[in-house]
């Protein structure tokens, strides 16, 4: 069973020390020459997440790689031409692109780069769990390690949970969810379905404070609040929508409003602002009446990633994800299932 004490612990353990201070221009453009340089000797391409660094997502676009939410980031990879991937996100990113694309070779410009997802689900505890309940289908999110997805079900990310949730409950299957406790009662409110659900949490989505948004909204009345849906259920319940993070990005280019108070990491807002010039993207607060913020709205991990350790993993060609063949294998059938599910 999930543990709050061993889970802070744990966090404890992988909590990274602070990013690197950004660069000059005059470095930032050496960078950008050598690793475009690199990506082509490799045969490489990069694939990055919405929230790592601007940098990132800049070189991404224009190497011919991709930004993207998880399941996109996964999709680009498997189709992509190129022998090897370099993934600029978290590890289970990296690790999922392995299981779509075991002949490809996945390098990460760091391996400890964690989500405080995958460390709140260990497998051995999730398999006992799931032991207990042999009635249930297993539906795990995308932030979980390979090991705990070659026990799942199904695999979804945010951007279908809640579709393959009501096509689940319409078929009268019970569920597990895991590891999310906030996706888990979105989804659970949302499709009525009967779910039992794991309690881990992300640390970053966890902290947005419903109190001081509302007061953010009142000084801001014209803005449209969006949220993430690993938010607590107040905060969500102040959203006008609630989606993954290329679902927001869409939203904010689609609303008609000039303003708009965001509730998830940091790292999105250089591509809403990127596709939306005109309009105000303003930070959902993480402070407040008894706040405090450890991660305030930036994912420690996320930021990990950077220009020198994205160079060093492409001349070096090390840090690559190598997982077990069965893993490969058991995890290979509810990621599949999640790929080619058709939304209703
Ligand atoms: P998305 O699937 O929406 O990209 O979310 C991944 C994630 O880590 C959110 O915190
Ligand atoms: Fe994991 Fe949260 Fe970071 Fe996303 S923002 S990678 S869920 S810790």
């Amino acid at each position: 069973m999930f543990n709050e004490k061993e889970f802070q612990l744990k966090l404890d353990s992988c909590w990274p020390a602070l990013p690197k201070k950004n660069l000059d221009a005059k470095a930032k453009s050496n960078y950008f020459l050598s690793i475009k340089k690199l990506l082509t000797a490799k045969n490489a391409v990069l694939i990055a997440h919405y929230y790592t660094e601007p940098e990132i997502q800049e070189l991404a676009d224009a190497t011919g790689g991709f930004v993207g939410d998880s399941l996109e980031m996964a999709k680009f990879g498997a189709k992509h031409p190129a022998t090897t991937i370099v993934i600029a996100g978290v590890r289970f990113m990296g690790e999922t692109a392995k299981i779509l694309s075991p002949e490809k070779r996945i390098l990460m410009p760091t391996l400890e780069a964690e989500c405080s997802l995958d460390v709140g689900c260990e497998s051995k505890d999730f398999a006992t769990f799931c032991k207990k309940h042999p009635d249930r289908t297993v539906v795990v999110y995308a932030n979980t390690s390979a090991k705990v997805k070659a026990i799942a079900d199904w695999v979804v990310t945010s951007s279908i949970a809640l579709d393959v949730v009501k096509h689940l409950s319409k078929q009268g299957e019970k569920i597990i969810w895991a590891p999310d406790k906030y996706l888990g009662s979105y989804i659970q409110k949302n499709t009525g379905a009967d779910i039992l659900i794991w309690q881990a949490y992300c640390v970053v989505h966890a902290e947005f404070q419903a109190t001081a948004l509302s007061a953010l909204k009142k000084e801001h009345p014209e803005a449209a609040i969006l949220v993430h849906p690993e938010s607590p259920p107040e905060v969500i319940a102040k959203a006008d929508v609630v989606g993954s993070t290329s679902q927001l990005l869409k939203t904010s280019q689609e609303l008609p409003n000039k303003k708009f108070i965001v509730a998830t990491e940091t790292g999105i807002f250089y591509k809403m602002q990127l596709a939306s010039p005109a309009k105000e993207f303003i930070p959902a607060p993480t402070m407040g009446p008894n706040a405090t913020c450890r991660c305030c709205a930036h994912c420690p991990w996320m930021k990990m990633n950077n220009l020198e350790n994205l160079k060093e993993v492409l001349e070096q060609e090390n840090n690559e994800i190598l997982l077990d063949d069965e893993i490969i294998k058991k995890a290979l059938v509810p990621l599949e299932r999640m790929v080619s599910f058709k939304h209703a």
